[in-house]
């Protein structure tokens, strides 16, 4: 087949090399030039592709930055950004405009799928009235399905391959060329009734994790009131074989998805007058976390006689999870922004982010940083730095991410 992918970030860039190591030709587009550029060089700009991916598939995956190139695609993916605007609302300027360019160059017979995450409707209601603009009709002339992405960047144990994939085609032959489309790189695809069930599943599997994810933040904290560990209380319930989920706490949410899709169901429920309280609450004690994360660091350099003022603190890690370097929305980004506010002298080490441009800083050297540092905050636990040597060398330790569980010592305090 010939597929066509739209949008080559973490989503669509594996996905094309997907189709592309299947043995099938792919068109992938991007808006920015210089990832085109880069691909079309064999370097990758996603760190879940190594360059040694694209290589072998110079022949079968080429990058453009023209709509028209999609023109002899058989099958065309949306993977654009479906960020929030400045008042927290969904922005689907990306999806609008990608199906725009789309409408221009659309062909009978063409399967359209979107992945972007998004709340229920927005394939029926939004791209397919853009795309008809072609003069074609959705259902008849060509077919348009709704298929959430459900990639964990940094995953090796699930691939795309063994993950299954969820598809909802506006008419049952829509759903039959989506299944046919994905069926050439899953083992599993599940057909649902429509793109508004695919569309609610995506949204629920994360909302499902934000609910938890705060419901043990809340537990640390009302832990850290009562003097007792909640690490040892989570390992304690995990031990029970059913009806129990292990969910770690930590300094918040962060990423493209979790803090950001909630406010897309939320937003297509107050168009219902229906207000999903329950996730919206999640959303606002997750977002409090690193508030109580500074708090905590405040409270421990204040034991040790230290105001935050004038304290040189070292934060380690500042992506949003371990082993990657995507920083958008992370936690650490907002304890580092806090701390800076209230005077503290910040350094941070990250072996996945170099710099933060907007912060004017550099990740610095481990080794001397450690041993210098008032503070040193575990944020985000990246595999590969040896932390009871952190605990050994620093003056005070602050732990976020339970990777110290295990090691005693007075001055470790772990969340
Ligand atoms: N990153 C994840 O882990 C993840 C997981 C599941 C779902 N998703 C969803 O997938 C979608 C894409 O996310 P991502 O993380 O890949 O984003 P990304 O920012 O990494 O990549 C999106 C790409 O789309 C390009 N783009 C923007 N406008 C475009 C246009 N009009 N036409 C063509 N290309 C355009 C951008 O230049 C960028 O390269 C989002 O809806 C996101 O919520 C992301």
């Amino acid at each position: 087949m010939k597929i066509g992918i739209a949008g080559l970030g973490y989503v669509g860039l594996p996905l094309a090399v997907a189709f592309a190591e299947a043995g099938h030709e792919v068109v992938g587009l991007d808006v920015d030039p210089r990832k085109v550029e880069r691909i079309n060089a064999g370097r990758s700009h996603v760190e879940d592709v190594p360059d040694a991916a694209l290589a072998p598939l110079a022949g079968r995956l080429r990058a453009t930055a023209a709509y028209a190139d999609l023109a002899s695609c058989e099958a065309v993916v949306i993977c654009v950004p479906t960020p929030l605007t400045g008042s927290r609302e969904p922005d689907l300027t990306y999806l609008l405009d990608s199906a725009t360019a789309l409408s221009q160059i659309l062909q009978p017979g063409q399967l359209v799928v979107l992945e972007s995450t998004t709340y229920p409707g927005t394939t029926r209601e939004r791209l397919v009235p853009i795309l008809e603009q072609s003069g074609l009709s959705a259902g008849t002339d060509f077919h348009v399905a709704f298929s959430p992405e459900r990639i964990d960047p940094g995953r090796t144990d699930y691939t795309v391959r063994t993950t299954p994939k969820l598809v909802g085609g506006l008419t049952a032959a829509c759903a039959e060329r989506a299944r046919e489309l994905y069926a050439l790189i899953c083992d599993e695809v599940v057909v649902l009734s429509t793109p508004e069930t695919a569309e609610l599943s995506k949204l629920l599997e994360n909302i499902f994790r934000s609910v938890n994810i705060a419901l043990v933040n809340e537990l640390a904290q009302l832990c850290d009131r009562l003097g007792i560990d909640v690490w040892e209380v989570v390992d304690a319930a995990a031990t029970k074989p059913f009806g129990f989920m292990r969910f770690e706490p930590g300094p918040g949410m962060g990423g493209h998805c979790l803090p950001v899709d909630p406010f897309y169901l939320a937003f297509k429920a107050r168009e219902h007058d229906f207000y999903p309280e329950f996730i919206e609450l999640a959303g606002k004690v997750n977002q409090t976390q690193p508030a109580f994360c500074v708090e905590r660091i405040e409270r421990a350099l204040n034991e040790a006689g230290k105001p935050v003022n004038g304290s040189r603190i070292l934060v380690l890690g500042v992506s949003y999870k371990a082993g990657i370097g995507d920083t958008r929305e992370s936690p650490s980004l907002k304890i580092v922004r806090r701390l800076v506010e209230l005077g503290g002298a910040i350094s941070y080490h990250d072996p996945h982010v170099p710099s933060l441009p907007d912060l004017g800083l550099a990740s610095v050297e481990l080794g001397p940083a450690l041993e210098s540092a008032d503070a040193v905050a575990i944020v985000t636990a990246h595999p590969g730095v040896d932390y009871a040597d952190v605990v050994a060398r620093a003056a005070l330790t602050i732990d976020f991410r339970g990777v110290t569980r295990g090691i005693e010592s007075p001055s470790l305090i772990r969340l």
